[in-house]
């Protein structure tokens, strides 16, 4: 087993361990041990799959258990199912000693975060991340949220789980896309500040995950630690994501999150190298290792457009807006720009003109 020991505002552990599912429920009973009920919630893919496991591990722990299960997408995380989730915790009577366990990828996991932190202004939340992206990103550092008509993720509180447990062995029902999209998010923190990972990421981990996963972790923690609140530092886990959302917006989100991370990243390492700020072996490396995990990298869309979508992103500050660049490999940092300068970087990037 892995574990990786967060400090943030609430100290929790990530255990990372293969075939853990069913110790969920000595896990979840060892960390609230006044907890008589939990609220399991899922999303109906992973619920098919993963629920009846993971219900029965809460059982066997003592634990009274409800489900949760809502339909699976970026489209059921709203303020409506959210109202939904509160008022079945109401109804199920939990308390504020019982406990949410979140099965599932960022939506649930993001969805359940939330509810758990309002419901009686507060109850615990216990993550079991079953995508990729979720395991290495969303279910660690305390972000979570719902979708607006107007953006994502626009309305959410910063609030830490009691703990996390990863058993990568879920990854083997994970369509090849999703998991190629949680692949984008492993390569960036190399980029962003992990030569090491750089070197594990050389050769596939797909058989073997557990040490790249653990890694991931870790270098997620490390930023949330320094940056809990997103003032600053965390905004280098935003690596690619500039170009990246603007991609997304621009096609309509038919290119996936972490396709369009992938392609949004080579964009900062171009641009970087073409303004002297990064050395040119950087984008080299990251093209190789982009298709070694089967990632597109060509822009698809002009430099203006991609200026515009990204401007239109709720991270814009004023007159200026901050890039993540890689400087060399392994390492990145955070570089101001006026918005004006956005297109022409983008250009440079290997944007069309
Ligand atoms: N809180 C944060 O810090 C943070 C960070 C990054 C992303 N996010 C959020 O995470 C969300 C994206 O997360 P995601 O990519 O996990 O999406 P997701 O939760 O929608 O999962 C993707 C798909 O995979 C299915 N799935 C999940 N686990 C599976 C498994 N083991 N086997 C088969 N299918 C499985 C799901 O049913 C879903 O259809 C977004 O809403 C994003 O905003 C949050
Ligand atoms: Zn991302």
């Amino acid at each position: 087993m892995e574990t990786v020991a967060v400090k943030a505002s609430k100290a929790y552990q990530v255990e990372i361990e293969n075939g853990a599912l069913p110790t969920l429920g000595t896990r979840v009973a060892s960390l609230l041990p006044r907890a008589r009920q939990a609220m399991l919630v899922s999303d109906s893919t992973v619920a098919a799959l993963y629920g009846e496991t993971a219900e029965r591990a809460l059982r066997e722990a003592g634990l009274r258990v409800h489900r949760f299960t809502f339909p699976s997408g970026e489209a059921s995380k709203t303020p409506e199912t959210l109202c939904t989730l509160w008022n079945a915790l109401a109804e199920a009577g939990l308390s504020r000693t019982d406990c949410i366990v979140a099965l599932g990828g960022g939506v649930v996991g993001d969805l359940s975060g939330f509810a758990a932190a309002t419901y009686l202004r507060g109850i615990a939340c216990y993550q079991v991340p079953t995508t990729l992206l979720a395991m290495v990103d969303s279910s660690v550092g305390g972000k979570t949220a719902v979708d607006l008509p107007a953006g994502k993720n626009l309305c959410g509180t910063f609030s830490q789980p009691v703990g996390v447990l990863c058993d990568p062995l879920v990854l083997k029902t994970l369509p090849f896309r999703i998991y190629a999209d949680g692949c984008a998010e492993v390569i960036k923190y190399g980029y962003i500040g992990d030569p090491t990972l750089l070197q594990m990421l050389e050769t596939s981990f797909i058989e073997a995950p557990e040490k790249v996963i653990a890694r991931c972790v870790a270098n997620k923690r490390d930023v949330v630690e320094a940056d809990e609140h997103d003032n600053g530092a965390r905004q280098l886990l935003n690596l690619g994501h500039t170009g990246g959302h603007a991609i997304e917006r621009l096609s309509d989100f038919s290119i996936s999150h972490g396709e369009a991370v992938a392609i949004g990243m080579l964009l900062a390492a171009k641009g970087a190298v073409a303004k002297g700020l990064c050395t040119p072996d950087v984008p080299t490396h990251m093209e190789k290792m982009l298709q070694r995990y089967s990632l597109p990298i060509r822009c698809p869309y002009g430099a203006d457009a991609m200026a515009e979508a990204a401007l239109a992103d709720k991270k814009r500050r004023g007159g200026e807006i901050t890039l993540v660049l890689p400087k060399k490999l392994g390492e990145s940092v955070l570089v101001p720009m006026p918005v004006t300068a956005l297109a022409d970087f983008f250009a440079a990037g290997g944007a069309k003109a």
